[in-house]
């Protein structure tokens, strides 16, 4: 086979898994990525500039650029520095890093939370995370060996506080997940009750950490932007999904925590990385921060809000148009994400909508995140489709 034959065959076999992404990508209701990408603009930059036939490694610290290597490491602290006074982290005590996803966002949390509690008190934490939060807490209290405890979630999603109240060991540190948007319900863990119960044992070190996936990036484009604001509800650490709200095409997030978290970690004197290198990963994405520079530099607060305030709005829509045909639907606050009785199967599989269980709330249930490409008219065709 010649070369161009081999190249025509290739192209048509991805042409076509192109083209039926393309169309798949409409319907995608069940699951939180947002389909408008915003980085059209930032690949013809790419395909001109001679990095796309580069190698970059982010291998390194954002925060003390050392090495030699080919990265955009000055592009990554740029992003960090944007996002930090977005949660309430000030310019002078912030450190972090693009992560590969939310997942590997918690996993730095829970690494860092749980070496800087081990450093402060010579005492191994316990764990505490609802049994609502994001599965990745538990996977990774189970690769990281940490002693968990699951505590019981309401009907809204959030993390019990009495039930938090009835774990609580206090002769030993506490190493926190607030879920803030859980993954099926959107429901949103009271920090203030929980504080009030951590509160009661002022001699137990507690590590706070975030997993905000979804909504860590719309919720400070709108009028909840308060329940982020570390300065107003004090936390460690917080992970964000990159391609959630923003619109990364591929998995990528942001790991945020202080200098002094960071300075507070098991030392990892990397000679030929001619650094202390407290994070999990060598070899890290360079394109990931670039992407995300781009998107921040092209997307005005203004559109931001807009987005945001759309999603959140057309959410509020769809619960009513459910209810209104005899659908049992649910949204709790400042949530994207509208849960409802399960429809019948085809209409669950044309939409990608996700299955969960609850007998509190009747039994099968499905949800749609609704994104930016989430709109009315494909919602009203959802709905239509729910009707036949
Ligand atoms: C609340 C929450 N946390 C964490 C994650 C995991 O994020 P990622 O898929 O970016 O690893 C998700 C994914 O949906 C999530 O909803």
């Amino acid at each position: 086979m010649s070369e161009a034959t081999n190249i025509n065959a290739i192209e048509a076999r991805l042409d076509e898994f192109a083209g039926s992404a393309m169309i798949q990508k409409t319907h995608d209701f069940g699951y939180p990525l947002n389909q408008k990408s915003r980085l059209i603009g930032f690949y013809k930059w790419l395909s001109g500039s001679g990095l796309n036939i580069s190698t970059l490694d982010n291998a390194g610290d954002p925060f003390d650029i050392r090495g030699t290597l080919s990265n955009t490491l000055e592009f990554e602290r740029e992003v960090i520095e944007y996002f930090g006074p977005l949660y309430g982290f000030d310019p002078d005590d912030l450190w972090g890093i693009v992560t590969f996803s939310g997942t590997d966002g918690n996993d730095h949390g829970l690494y860092f939370g749980s070496k800087y509690l081990e450093r402060k008190t010579k005492k191994k934490p316990v764990m505490y995370v609802s049994e609502e939060a994001h599965y990745s807490s538990r996977r990774l209290a189970d690769l990281q060996n940490l002693d968990m405890r699951l505590i019981p979630a309401d009907v809204h999603g959030s993390m019990d506080p009495a039930e938090l109240e009835k774990a609580i060991v206090p002769d030993r540190p506490a190493l926190v997940v607030f879920a803030m948007g859980t993954t099926f319900k959107g429901g949103i863990d009271d920090m203030d009750a929980l504080n009030a119960v951590l509160a009661k044992y002022p001699e137990m070190e507690v590590y706070r950490h975030i997993d905000a996936a979804l909504f860590g990036g719309y919720i400070p484009h709108t009028k909840y932007r308060d329940i982020l604001n570390r300065k107003l509800h004090p936390y460690d650490s917080i992970a964000i999904s990159g391609h959630k709200f923003f619109g990364m095409d591929e998995p990528a997030g942001l790991f945020l925590t202080t200098m002094n978290v960071r300075n507070n970690q098991n030392p990892f004197d990397i000679a030929y990385l001619n650094g202390d290198m407290p994070m999990i990963n060598c070899s890290r994405s360079a394109l990931s921060p670039l992407k995300l520079w781009w998107i921040i530099n092209t997307t005005s607060s203004e559109e931001f809000e807009e987005q945001s305030e759309g999603m959140l709005e057309r959410a509020a829509w769809l619960k009513d148009e459910l209810e209104k045909s005899g659908y049992k639907a649910w949204l709790e606050h400042a949530s994207n994400t509208v849960y409802f009785t399960r429809p019948p199967q085809k209409v669950v599989e044309k939409y990608h909508l996700a299955p969960d269980h609850d007998d509190r709330l009747g039994g099968d249930l499905s949800h749609i995140v609704v994104m930016q490409h989430v709109t009315k008219e494909r919602l009203t065709d959802f709905l239509n489709d729910l009707k036949a």
